[in-house]
């Protein structure tokens, strides 16, 4: 009997086998497509190959400013998407060898839970049973393909493509259009809108990128403009024909013309051929119900990562399976997600952790708001002609710890962990402002901000 089956072998999975496996529990891990999951295969590592190569091209091509000048720049999508394919290779060997590493079993199988045993819970795999005191459910997520007619029909003819597909497909279209101007819409669309694509988003909200701060969401939607993609913003999809996707905007129907068109409007949990219902493991709209701990309502059943339909990034699920690990081991840890930071990774970058102005408001937050344009550090200055960028941070107004730090702007992404330090230890301006940044660096601009408040 092993300590720990492990459902799943993406971030959530592998970083809680390796973790379980370090603790010294007899661990085996299950994973039915490649070790990795979505993020490592088809979705995070993958779409930053691509980005890259089209940040690449881009600083390429406005070289000139830079003294830098470079003749017949162009974009190979086909060695884009090869190397991309070698990226991955490389990095599901890595998580091969971290199992390996931690003395995790690898079955590449899909598993299905089959009911309770004396002491524990039974799986099966590929006809064989497997037993375990505890099971740790990271089965993940899909994506959602609603109803809309045609969508799914032309999914089956390769004509609509998910995230998987997307990634690797082996010309540019001419017009590709995408529902849903999420984070995979726009990480999707800065990248074909770069290799040739045009590229029309349609978006059912009046606004893209979800609930990100709404000056910053702005500033990428011009960018973007400037650059050829076409928003549709308040339109609803109504149907997916050949070479077209319908839809209706301010009342009006509308035709946009498609040789491609990529479904990305969310995710959901995958929690419905797991065998959950043989050991009663409760699950909502959202995905299997967690308390805090990753526990749960069974005892010795944990799970983590976006079937608990909380929050669906990698590194939340990262941290996820680390407090379920620490559960199981007796070691008191517990989930929060107010510091939580997360990343749009177009061209410019946008980063951002903890409560933007709508959120604080719709709280009830009194707070204070100050912002500076990237152009305040010297570093952004030096590398980006004619760019800009924002970087905007929210204080709680009677306690004067920090609350939100919202940036558009290259680096931005790299830079936002150290401002999630400070919201999850409830720093207050005073003692950030105490802070040395190295200079010169764009996360100076942090600093700046901070400098702007009283104390
Ligand atoms: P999303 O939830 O980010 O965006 C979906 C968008 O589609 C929303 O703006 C929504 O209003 C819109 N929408 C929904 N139904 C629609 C319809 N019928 N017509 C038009 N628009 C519609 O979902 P997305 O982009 O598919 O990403 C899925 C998950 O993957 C997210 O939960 C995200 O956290 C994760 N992800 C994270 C990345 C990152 O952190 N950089 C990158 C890619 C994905």
């Amino acid at each position: 009997m092993y300590d720990l089956i492990v459902i799943g072998g993406g971030p959530a999975g592998y970083l809680g086998a390796e973790r379980a496996g370090h603790a010294g529990m007899k661990v085996c891990l299950f994973e039915k497509r490649s070790l990795g999951g979505v993020c490592l295969n088809e979705g995070c590592v993958p779409s930053k190959a691509l980005l890259n190569s089209a940040k690449i091209y881009e600083h390429t091509i406005h070289g000139a400013p830079y003294g830098v000048i470079a003749e017949n720049a162009k974009i190979d999508h086909k060695a884009v998407v090869a190397r991309r394919g070698k990226v991955v290779k490389t990095l599901v060997s890595g998580v091969g060898m971290q199992m390996k590493g931690a003395k995790v079993e690898v079955v590449m199988e899909q598993a299905t839970i089959k009911g309770r045993v004396p002491g524990g819970f039974k799986v099966e795999a590929a006809g064989k049973e497997y037993e375990a005191t505890r099971l740790l459910i990271c089965a993940g997520s899909v994506p959602v393909m609603p109803g809309i007619p045609g969508l799914r029909e032309h999914y089956a003819t390769g004509f609509v493509l998910t995230n998987r597909e997307i990634l690797e497909l082996p010309e540019v279209p001419k017009e590709l259009v995408i529902i849903g101007g999420g984070v995979i819409g726009l990480e999707m669309g800065a990248y074909y809108s770069v290799a040739g694509s045009h590229v029309t988003v349609i978006e059912m909200l009046d606004h893209i990128a979800g609930p990100t701060d709404g000056e910053i969401r702005t500033i990428l939607q011009k960018e973007y403009e400037k650059r050829g993609i076409t928003f549709l913003l308040g339109a609803k999809v109504t149907g997916v024909a050949d070479g077209k996707v319908l839809c209706e905007k301010d009342g009006k129907p509308m035709e946009v013309p498609a040789d491609k068109v990529l479904c990305s409007i969310g995710r959901r949990a995958n929690f419905q051929e797991l065998g959950l219902e043989s050991i009663g493991v409760e699950t909502n709209r959202m995905g299997i119900v967690t308390d805090a701990c990753g526990r749960t309502n069974i005892e010795n059943v944990y799970a983590s990562g976006d079937i608990n339909g909380h929050v669906m990034l990698a590194h939340t699920a990262y941290r996820e399976s680390e407090v379920a690990v620490n559960t199981m081991l007796g070691k008191k840890d517990t989930m929060r997600y107010h510091a939580n930071p997360s990343v749009i990774y177009t061209q410019p970058e946008v980063a951002m952790v903890g409560l933007t102005e709508e959120q604080a408001k719709e709280a009830g937050i009194d707070y204070e708001m100050k912002k500076l344009s990237m152009r305040y550090s010297g570093r952004f200055v030096a590398e980006n002609e004619g760019a800009d960028g924002l970087c905007k941070i929210l204080v709680d107004k009677k306690h004067r710890n920090i609350i939100g730090v919202h940036m558009i702007g290259g680096y931005a992404s790299e830079i936002i962990w150290g401002a999630a330090q400070m919201i999850e230890n409830e720093l207050r301006v005073k003692d950030a402002k105490e802070i040395i940044f190295p200079h010169p660096t764009v996360s100076e601009i942090i600093r700046e901000v901070l400098w702007q408040f009283d104390d």
